[in-house]
C-alpha cells in the first residue's frame, strides 16, 4: 500500500488494493476510500470503533508515521484476540492499542488512553465474516448453532432468551422496528407455537413455514436481522457513540461510518447533516448550519463492481465520511 497522497474522498482507486488487508477471518470493505478519507494526520491518533479483523486498522497503521497510533476496539474477545496475534509488531510498538469495550463507551476509553482530542475514528458496522461464519455464534440462518447472536459473549441477553420467552406482541415490535418485517405477526405467532425452539436452523424453518414461499428467504433474512439488532442493541449503541464521536474528535478530524443497511445508514446520515437524529438541520440567526460535522461526500459512496464480485458483503456497504465543525458542544 503506497503513502497516504491525498484528501479527496470521492476519489475512486480502481486498482484492487481491498485485497491486500483480507483474511480468512474478514474482507474489509472500501479500504481505500476509508483510508483516502479518513486520515488527515499521518501523526495522529485514529480509533477504530469496530476493529474485527483488524483489515482497516492494519491499512491506517500503513498510512501513518511511526508517532501515529490507532486505537482498535471491539466488544468481542475473540476479534481482540486474533487481532493481537495478526498486528502483535504494531502493538508491542505501542502503534496499536486494542481496548474490549462497547463503542457506545468510547468517549471513556479516548479519555483513558490518550491527553486529547483524536484525529479520526472509524465506524465499519454490524457484525463480521467470521462471526457471522461460525455456527456457534448463531448469527447466520445458514449454518446451525444455538440461538445467541450476542457479539459480546459476556452479555445477558442472547436470541434464545427474546425467542423463547418474550411475549408475542414483543415479537412483533423488534421484528417491526428492527426487521421492517411487514408479516412480522404471522411469524410472531408461529415462533410462539413452536417453543421450544432451540436452534438456528428450527427457527429459519419455524420462520418459513409462517409465511408464503415467495417471501420466505426475506422474512428469514428480516426476523434474524431484528434478532441481532435487538440482542446487541445496535441502533441504541450506534446514537451514542455518534454523539460522543463528536465529542471526542477534534475540529476538521473526521468519522467515517459504513453501514451495511437503511436503518443504520439513516441514523448516520441525519446525525452527520445536522447532529441530531430526527435530521432537522438549525441554524443561527446569520443562516449559518449549527451542526457538529459537515458531511464532506452528499453522494453515497459505495464498492466499485470489482469488489462487489470478489466481496459480496460489499454489496450493501454504504460510506459516509464526515468532519468535524468547530461548533463547540
Ligand atoms: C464489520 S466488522 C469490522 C471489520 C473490520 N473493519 C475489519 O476490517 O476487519 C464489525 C466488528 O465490530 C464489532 N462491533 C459491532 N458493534 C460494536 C459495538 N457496539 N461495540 C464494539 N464493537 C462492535 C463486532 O464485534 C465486529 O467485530
Amino acid at each position: 500500500m503506497p503513502g497516504h497522497k491525498n484528501h479527496d474522498v470521492n476519489a475512486r482507486d480502481e486498482r484492487e488494493q481491498f485485497l491486500e488487508y483480507a483474511t480468512e477471518y474478514h474482507a474489509p470493505v472500501l479500504c481505500n476510500t476509508v483510508i483516502e478519507g479518513l486520515i488527515t494526520d499521518q501523526e495522529g491518533i485514529y480509533l477504530d470503533a469496530t476493529f474485527g479483523g483488524g483489515g482497516h486498522t492494519a491499512a491506517i497503521l500503513d498510512n501513518l508515521d511511526s508517532a501515529g497510533v490507532v486505537i482498535g476496539l471491539d466488544q468481542d474477545d475473540d476479534a481482540l484476540s486474533e487481532g493481537r496475534k495478526r498486528l502483535s509488531d504494531a502493538v508491542s510498538e505501542g502503534r496499536l492499542i486494542l481496548v474490549k469495550a462497547n463503542f457506545s463507551d468510547l468517549e471513556s476509553v479516548v479519555r483513558e488512553q490518550t491527553a486529547g482530542p483524536i484525529t479520526g475514528i472509524l465506524f465499519d458496522l454490524g457484525v463480521s465474516s467470521h462471526q457471522l461464519d461460525v455456527g456457534e455464534r448463531g448469527f447466520s440462518h445458514r449454518f446451525e448453532g444455538p440461538l445467541d447472536m450476542r457479539m459480546d459473549q459476556k452479555a445477558e441477553l442472547d436470541a434464545d432468551l427474546i425467542v423463547n420467552k418474550w411475549d408475542a406482541s414483543d415479537l412483533v415490535f423488534i421484528f417491526r422496528k428492527y426487521g421492517e418485517e411487514p408479516r412480522a405477526k404471522a411469524v410472531a405467532r408461529a415462533i410462539v407455537k413452536a417453543r421450544p425452539i432451540r436452534d438456528t436452523n428450527q427457527l429459519a424453518n419455524v420462520i418459513r413455514g409462517a409465511v408464503f414461499v415467495l417471501h420466505e428467504a426475506k422474512t428469514v433474512m428480516r426476523v434474524f436481522q431484528a434478532l441481532r439488532i435487538r440482542v446487541n442493541e445496535e441502533l441504541d449503541v450506534l446514537e451514542s457513540a455518534l454523539q460522543a464521536a463528536a465529542i471526542v474528535l477534534k475540529p476538521k478530524g473526521r468519522v467515517a461510518a459504513i453501514s451495511y443497511h437503511s436503518l443504520e445508514d439513516r441514523r448516520v446520515k441525519r446525525f452527520l447533516r445536522t447532529g441530531n437524529f430526527e435530521g432537522i438541520l438549525q441554524r443561527d440567526i446569520y443562516g449559518n448550519a449549527l451542526t457538529p460535522f459537515k458531511e464532506l461526500n452528499r453522494k453515497l459512496l459505495t464498492a466499485t463492481e470489482s469488489e462487489q464480485e470478489k466481496n459480496p458483503r460489499a454489496r450493501s456497504a454504504r460510506l459516509r465520511i464526515a468532519e468535524r465543525t468547530d461548533l463547540s458542544l
